[in-house]
C-alpha cells in the first residue's frame, strides 16, 4: 500500500509531483524554447538526488527552477493570461538568449551589453556561412558569451565558466554552454587562474562555429562597433594592462586566437568569391 501522508512520500509519488511541477512551470512559462523547462527541472533534480529528506525534493526543485526562470526571462517568458491559447509563439534559442542577455547585462553593465549586441550582430552576418542549426547555436552563444560578467552570476570570477555553469543549470543545450565556456582563448586564462578543472567540464568543439564565435568577439569593440583584430588586441592590452590574466594569457593563446580569426575570414572570402563568380556567370 502506498503511503498517504506527506511525511511518507515514496519515489513514485516524488516522480509524480515533479512531473506535475514541470507541467505547471511549462504552462506558466510558455514562451520558453522547447525542452528548456524540462532540462532545468532535470538539472535541479540531479542536484538534489541525494537529499536526506526525500519529501523536500519537489519543493527544492521548484525553488531552484523558479529562481533560474526569474533570472533569465522572468515575466517575458510568459504569454500572460489575456493571451492564453492565442499568445506569442515560443522563443527560438537565439531569441531567448537575447532576452536573457538583455535582462542580465543592460542594467548593470551597459557597455558590456553594447558589446554583446555588436557580437550578436556580427554572428548574424557570419552565421550565413553555416546550416541553420549551427547558425542558431552561433547566434545564441554570441548573445550569451559574456553573461558571466553579470553580478548575479559571479561565482568563480572567471566569466566564461560562470556564464556556462549558469546556462547549464538553466537547461541550455550543452553545445551552447561549451561554446560560452571556451570562447576566445578561455583555456589559457583558466590555466593561469587555476580553473582548468572547472573548464574541463565543458568540451571544446574546436570547429568552424567555435572559430566564428571567437572571430565575432575579437572583431567587435567594447562599444559594439566592428573593428579589426589588430585594433581589438591593442585595445584589450591598453584597457586591461599587462598584469591582467587575459593579457598575460595572450602569450599562450595569441596565435590560437589569430588562427581562429584567420580561418573565419578565409571562409567568408571563399563564400564571397563564389558569390561573385555566380553573379559574373549570370546565375
Ligand atoms: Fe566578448
Amino acid at each position: 500500500m502506498r503511503p498517504t501522508s506527506v511525511d511518507d512520500l515514496d519515489d513514485t509519488q516524488i516522480e509524480e509531483r515533479i512531473q506535475q511541477l514541470e507541467q505547471r512551470l511549462a504552462r506558466e512559462h510558455d514562451r520558453m524554447p522547447s525542452g528548456l523547462v524540462h532540462r532545468m527541472v532535470e538539472y535541479a533534480r540531479a542536484r538534489f538526488a541525494h537529499a536526506r529528506i526525500r519529501r523536500f525534493v519537489p519543493i527544492l526543485v521548484e525553488r531552484t527552477v523558479r529562481a533560474h526562470l526569474d533570472l533569465t526571462t522572468g515575466a517575458a517568458g510568459r504569454s500572460g493570461p489575456a493571451a492564453a491559447g492565442n499568445g506569442p509563439r515560443p522563443y527560438s534559442m537565439p531569441e531567448w538568449a537575447r532576452v536573457v542577455a538583455h535582462r542580465l547585462l543592460s542594467g548593470d553593465l551597459p557597455r558590456r551589453w553594447a558589446h554583446t549586441q555588436g557580437v550578436a550582430r556580427r554572428a548574424g552576418e557570419v552565421g550565413t556561412l553555416f546550416v541553420s542549426t549551427d547558425r542558431e547555436v552561433l547566434v545564441a552563444a554570441a548573445w550569451l558569451h559574456d553573461i558571466g560578467y553579470a553580478p548575479a552570476l559571479v561565482r568563480t570570477g572567471f566569466h566564461p565558466v560562470d556564464g556556462a555553469r549558469f546556462l547549464g543549470a538553466s537547461g541550455v543545450p550543452d553545445r551552447v554552454c561549451a561554446l560560452v565556456a571556451h570562447h576566445t582563448g578561455a583555456a589559457a586564462v583558466a590555466d593561469l587562474l587555476g580553473l582548468s578543472g572547472e573548464l574541463a567540464r565543458f568540451p571544446d568543439e574546436r570547429g568552424a562555429v567555435r572559430d566564428a564565435l571567437w572571430f565575432c568577439d575579437m572583431t567587435t569593440s567594447p562599444d559594439g562597433e566592428p573593428v579589426s583584430y589588430a585594433d581589438r588586441l591593442a585595445e584589450l592590452r591598453a584597457r586591461r594592462g599587462p598584469a591582467d590574466p587575459v593579457v598575460r594569457a595572450l602569450a599562450v593563446n595569441g596565435s590560437e586566437r589569430a588562427a581562429a580569426v584567420r580561418r573565419t575570414e578565409q571562409l567568408l572570402e571563399h563564400v564571397e568569391t563564389r558569390a561573385a563568380g555566380r553573379s559574373r556567370c549570370g546565375y
